[in-house]
């Protein structure tokens, strides 16, 4: 199977990458494509996929927060440039998208067809981009994650690791929470999704559900610094440009359908340690 992976030097693009070792790969990253010039995405058609993993996106919410004009840029208009080229070249199209198109004020977690409002510029990015894709097209996927974390670039393990050692001790909010999900897992999931032909909206994330708090303390737990005290705050405590969502973990029931499941995250952050 031909397969056109966006973002391809990103966190998932990377796993995605190795869970696909043997398909015929091409990989598509900054500078030699760049998403929002529609005329170099217009040749993705011509290479003839049969399908496009789009991880390429703005992933820095504070980042969008400062700046949406960017982000509506590379996270819609981009999404929409690569829509059009899945359409032109008859291709399925895989967008994966966040749980931060959900305002967050929900007590259980998001189904997959719950309503979705935004409350940050990423997240209204990444919700503008899903319209646009669905509009577009039929043969789409859209796989909404949340925390992602992997080997090999800065991520919220890494960062809390290297805070504790900095700092010796960690301050983490109680009131973000969602599902911590291992890029190598969702790489795997997504290489099975895209074998059913089954289209439409996903959750794929780790199974169950914490804090950034709860989060950091099974980090360090699982790191070998249960030592280092990490002290509970609330994200008033904390100036960020972005808001996120305070409740938004997200249900995988359509996954679960087809059989694809992800274990616990805390399993997968033991690999991550492993690795
Ligand atoms: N990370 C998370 O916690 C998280 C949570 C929910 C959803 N997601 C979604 O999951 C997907 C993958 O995330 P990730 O963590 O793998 O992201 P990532 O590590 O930031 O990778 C994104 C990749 O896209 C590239 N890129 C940025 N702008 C581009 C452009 N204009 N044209 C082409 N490529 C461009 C980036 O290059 P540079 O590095 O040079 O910018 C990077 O290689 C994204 O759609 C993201 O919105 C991520």
């Amino acid at each position: 199977m031909r397969i056109v992976i966006t973002g391809a030097l990103g966190q998932l693009g990377t796993a995605m990458q190795a869970a696909l070792a043997g398909a015929d790969l091409i990989l598509i990253d900054v500078p030699d494509w760049d998403i929002t010039d529609p005329r170099q995405v217009s040749r993705m058609a011509d290479l003839k996929p049969e399908v496009v993993i789009h991880c390429a996106a703005m992933t820095d919410v504070d980042g969008c927060a400062r700046n949406p004009d960017l982000a509506y840029r590379i996270n819609t208009f981009g999404t929409q440039n690569v829509a059009l080229a899945c359409q032109r070249a008859g291709a399925a199209m895989v967008h994966i998208s966040t749980n931060e198109v959900f305002d967050g004020t929900a007590t259980e977690p998001y189904r997959e067809f719950d309503s979705r409002r935004a409350i940050n510029p990423y997240g209204a990015s990444k919700l503008a981009a899903e319209r646009v894709a669905t509009r577009l097209l039929t043969k789409l996927y859209v796989v909404r994650i949340s925390w992602l974390f992997a080997r090999g670039r800065p991520n919220f393990v890494s960062k809390m690791v290297d805070l504790a050692d900095k700092h010796g001790q960690l301050r983490v909010v109680t009131d973000e929470v969602a599902n911590p999900t291992y890029a190598p897992d969702l790489a795997a999931a997504v290489a099975r999704l895209i074998q059913t032909e089954h289209y439409g909206v996903y959750h794929l994330v780790n199974e169950g559900y914490c804090s950034r708090y709860e989060f950091a303390v099974e980090i360090m737990k699982q790191s070998g610094r249960e030592h280092v005290p990490v002290l509970p705050i609330t994200s008033d405590q904390l100036q960020r440009p972005s808001t996120p969502p305070p409740f938004a973990p997200l249900r995988n029931t359509f996954g679960a359908a087809l059989g694809i499941t992800l274990r616990p995250w805390q399993e997968a952050l033991a690999d991550y340690f492993s690795e």
